[in-house]
């Protein structure tokens, strides 16, 4: 029985791992970060996976910034207010849209290429539009424009002499202390890692820590996101103290490709932005009943006007229809949708493609200042698993990667100033299994894994109530018993760790949706359809052993 790291255990683990700096995840924001720092230390990045397996890879729209002398900063500013519904944090916004183009600029150095505007006499780059955005302002490399920032980032990482990419490794808690010198404080000292190739749990030490580990779509059963995107930064954060934000936020993407083969495979919104149109099956446009934006209103507006034209029609999908483009611009300006919609029998300049929505972000995670720093000291966060003040209640399209971008930058700057104050860790405990068995059933961790997903989807998803959040929260405390029952008499596997961290993030969410006793942005309760500004108009904060409450400013 238990596996545990605490003093008194005799080690049967793996002695620790020192640098200055662990990072872990290796999408944009860890990656970034990474580049920044390794000058001043030797930096550890642990990946659960391969270093490209990360929703940045996934990413097609783009990467929204101020670049064009038709747009500006207070135009991006309001959009993404506008977007937040109430819960933006201004200064938070105007930061991150106004390092906009130095952002651009540092992509570029590390050698992202951006599609060029096709007439240079409309400026530099082919800028497009995506729902909520009144201008064109979003760089992208054709549809696929995370896989062209993974690539030029990731081939720089592997090259670099004092970044170490640990692969197929799993980050399972951070590493903690409460007292250091005289003073008691709580702070970060780097992680327990399982090798998944050896199943030895090592202790990754630094001064400084940085979650990159991206969102939590896998928490829903439809999906857009990648299968690493168990929400473990958020858990482990939560675990070990620190404060999380507004995790009822979840953003529906409204176009994931609907064909019984295509497991999580989005339809950029840059369709719509360059022209489809979503239609019912019988053909005919209905976004002109919804919003005066039609197509290209904000996010929730789309996917809550899909659910609600699916329920009332009784149909499993609607559809977005682009084959009114001329189809060589339509093959040329989206090849990986165009190429893998061909793979399921879909032409898309001819067939309309069937669509439904899906969990894409997580507006809520990891609460950060304007340093990019957790209330946790020492342990900065970045991306899909921070709650920085940007989004609000609901994201606006393509700002994530500019706000990974930014905070893994100023999260950088301060860790390197930081570094020459913060003792070093020293030793930590060693993990250890204790009498902990090898799993024999892993049939239990699919069972609980589906079982999840499917009631987060039917009773947490777009339209919420308060009877399906009670339920919900019923499902979840049972869950959360047996998954830790499991987790104490069983070695740890990457399967079992993510299972635990999803029931977690789970249990997030449920629990500051049933607090949110109002509908905004992404949180629609049926029971409480109007927005309170006076009780609700800020940010749910929760933490480890307390119920969600509002952010008194
Ligand atoms: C998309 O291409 O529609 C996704 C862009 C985003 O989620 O920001």
């Amino acid at each position: 029985m238990s596996q545990t790291s605490s003093d008194d255990a005799s080690a049967d683990g793996g002695g620790p791992r020192e640098f200055a700096f662990l990072v872990i995840g290796s999408g944009l924001a860890g990656m970034h970060y990474a580049l920044r720092v390794a000058d001043h230390g030797e930096v550890a990045i642990i990946t659960k996976r391969q270093g490209s397996d990360s929703a940045t890879d996934w990413a097609q729209g783009g990467i929204a910034a101020v670049v064009s002398p038709d747009d500006s900063f207070d135009d991006h500013v309001a959009d993404t207010m506008n977007a937040g519904a109430g819960l933006c944090h201004e200064d938070t916004v105007r930061f991150v849209v106004e390092r906009g183009p130095d952002a651009i600029d540092a992509l570029r150095k590390n050698g992202v290429e951006f599609d060029a505007a096709p007439d240079p006499g409309g400026g530099e780059y082919d800028l497009t539009r995506e729902g909520g955005h009144t201008r064109r302002r979003i760089l992208h490399r054709k549809d696929a424009t995370g896989r062209e920032i993974e690539r030029s980032l990731l081939a720089r990482v592997r090259a670099h002499p004092r970044i170490h990419l640990f692969e197929d490794h799993c980050a399972i808690d951070l590493i903690t202390a409460t007292r250091v010198g005289r003073n008691e404080t709580n702070r970060a000292l780097g992680a327990y890692v399982l090798e998944a190739s050896t199943g030895e749990v090592f202790a990754y030490t630094a001064p400084i820590t940085m979650l990159a580990t991206g969102g939590a779509g896998k928490v829903y059963l439809y999906t857009s996101n990648p299968d690493v995107a168990s929400g473990d930064g958020m858990a482990m954060a939560y675990r070990a103290g620190a404060t999380l934000a507004n995790m009822e936020f979840m953003q529906f993407h409204p176009t994931c490709l609907f064909h019984p083969q295509a497991k999580s495979f989005l339809i950029s919104e840059a369709v719509r932005g360059e022209g489809g149109i979503l239609c019912r099956s019988g053909g005919e446009p209905f976004m002109q009943d919804y919003h005066e934006m039609r197509d290209l209103a904000p996010r929730d507006v789309v996917a809550r006007a899909i659910d609600s034209e699916l329920k009332r029609s009784g149909d499993d999908h609607v559809v977005l229809d682009i084959t009114h483009k001329d189809p060589s611009f339509v093959r040329g300006r989206f090849p990986t949708i165009f190429e893998r919609c061909l793979k399921y029998g879909l032409d898309i300049t001819r067939d309309p493609i069937p669509v439904v929505p899906a969990a894409h972000y997580c507006c809520g995670g990891v609460r950060t200042d304007m340093k990019g720093e957790s209330d946790l000291p020492n342990l900065f966060a970045a991306g899909e698993v921070t709650s920085t003040g940007l989004h609000g209640a609901n994201r606006l399209a393509s700002n994530s990667l500019l706000e990974a971008l930014v905070f893994a930058d100023v999260a950088a700057t301060e860790s390197i100033a930081r570094l020459a104050a913060v003792a070093p860790p020293g030793p930590v405990p060693e993990w250890r299994h204790g009498e902990a068995t090898p799993i024999h059933e892993a049939v239990v961790i699919t069972q609980n894994w589906d079982e999840i997903r499917r009631f987060m989807w039917n009773y947490v998803g777009i339209v919420r109530s308060d009877r399906r959040l009670s339920r919900a929260q019923h499902r979840i405390e049972m869950l959360r018993e047996e998954i830790n029952e499991y987790y104490w008499n069983f070695r740890v596997t990457p399967p079992l760790i993510e299972l635990r961290n999803l029931a977690t993030v789970a249990e997030l969410v449920i629990k500051s949706a049933a607090f949110r006793h109002e509908s905004r942005g992404l949180h629609f309760n049926l029971d409480h359809p109007e927005r309170d500004d006076e009780r609700f108009g800020r940010d749910t904060l929760i933490q480890r052993g307390d119920s969600p409450w509002i952010s008194p400013s």
